[in-house]
């Protein structure tokens, strides 16, 4: 049997510290303190535990280069170990399972940090809404008095006298469009979409609009948002729930044929599926269209490779896609959101993605805004709410 190292792991000196009485009945501090060394190999994607012999011997094996088992001493139980957890690799059958996801991960061409930042930051089983509960910051005032005062909310570089001052041009529609533009937490479930107004808020901000074909298996599409080396690699996945003419269910829009492809449907109810989705933010759970934001990282990296800003320029395009939909939804008087705050290994479970390659990277949704604003929107010149109430 051959090994080699896996081809990304880095190693974290954890400490975990726990409240425990009897030590402060013992005259310290009340606080348990251990440390432990963790494995963090993103072809995992869970942490390994590991003693200071199998950190030992994971640091004397190549990643590259294969070696006969018997040509290297070691514990023959250590050694078992890291490859049962797969973070020393065999090219033994009874091991192909963490062969192949740690082949997986190489052909990818991740940068091995972006990697690791990746596979450890995605949520499972995540309540935000409970955990700001918990926190005692649901509300800005909250925030201050937990928090104390953030940094300012604006810099200021010169004296008054210094600053040369810009004019305000009138404004056009576009202004207005902008003007218009505020997170959206209020929809109303009760309207249904019109189909023409779904398939023009996706042709706007997801369609391809033209494509460069350089051979036939090497095309560049154009769309609506920039995108770095012009790779688009981000997929629109929808959870749609009450548009005219589309069963409620899961999708994947299709960007050159601008269409839908219906996905199988999740265990649950639509919308508690939404909400777990979006980690209990119940807010967006009535959004008409939900949409998940998925980029291809084998695309973007297939000419970025192992490069130090890969993960950042595909972060960069969700706000770019984000924004688009925004304005794309605010033209078609509708209310749009983002949010960060999701469940990726749900998302990824429910849409039939390897986050190796293809991950969830945010939810945008857009819909009709409710007569009343339940929970609060950031409208202080009443662009929005005096618009409907008016
Ligand atoms: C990347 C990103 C993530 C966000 N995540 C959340 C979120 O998890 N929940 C939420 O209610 N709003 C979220 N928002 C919306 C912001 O709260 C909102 O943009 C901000 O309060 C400013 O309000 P405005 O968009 O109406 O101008 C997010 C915005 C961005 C850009």
């Amino acid at each position: 049997m051959r090994i080699r190292r896996c081809g990304v792991v880095y190693f974290e000196p954890r400490e975990q510290v726990e409240f425990d009485l009897s030590l402060l009945l013992t005259g310290g501090d009340g606080l348990n303190r251990e440390r432990r060394w963790l494995a963090l190999a993103p072809h995992l994607g869970q942490e390994v535990e590991v003693d200071g012999d199998e950190r030992e011997l994971l640091g004397v094996l190549s990643p590259g280069q294969w070696i006969e088992i018997d040509s290297i001493e070691a514990d023959a139980d250590t050694l078992a170990r890291l490859l049962r957890e797969g973070l020393v690799i065999s090219d033994a059958p009874e091991h192909a399972d963490m062969r192949e996801r740690d082949e997986s991960l190489r052909r990818t061409y991740w940068h091995p940090l972006a990697a690791t930042l990746h596979a450890f930051t995605r949520w499972s089983g995540v309540d935000t809404v409970q955990n700001q509960k918990d926190s005692g910051t649901e509300t800005a005032v909250a925030m201050r008095q937990v928090l104390g005062a953030p940094p300012v909310e604006a810099v200021r570089r010169a004296d008054d006298d210094a600053r040369v001052r810009l004019p305000r041009i009138a404004p056009t529609s576009f202004d207005d469009l902008l003007a218009r533009r505020a997170t959206c937490r209020n929809f109303d479930a009760s309207r249904t979409l019109p189909f023409d107004t779904f398939a023009q808020v996706l042709q706007r901000v997801f369609a391809a609009q033209a494509e460069v074909r350089v051979t036939d298996d090497t095309v560049f599409l154009k769309k609506n948002v920039p995108s770095g080396g012009g790779l688009h690699p981000m997929e629109c996945y929808l959870i749609v729930q009450h548009v005219d003419g589309v069963a409620p269910g899961l999708y994947h829009y299709q960007s050159q044929e601008h269409a839908l492809e219906p996905l199988p449907a999740p265990a649950k109810p639509l919308r508690e599926f939404v909400m777990d989705m979006v980690a209990q933010q119940h807010w967006f759970a009535d959004a008409h269209v939900v949409v998940l934001l998925s980029p291809r990282f084998d695309r973007t990296f297939w000419k970025y490779r192992h490069h130090a800003k890969g993960y950042r320029v595909i972060a960069l395009e969700g706000g770019h896609l984000s924004q688009t939909l925004y304005l794309a939804a605010t033209d078609a008087g509708l209310g749009a959101f983002i949010t960060g705050a999701i469940n990726e290994v749900e998302l990824e479970q429910a849409f039939g993605l390897d986050p190796i390659h293809q991950g969830a990277l945010a939810i945008c949704g857009f819909g009709w805004r409710g007569p009343v604003m339940e929970t609060a929107e950031l409208d202080p010149a009443e662009r929005v709410w005096q618009r409907a109430d008016g």
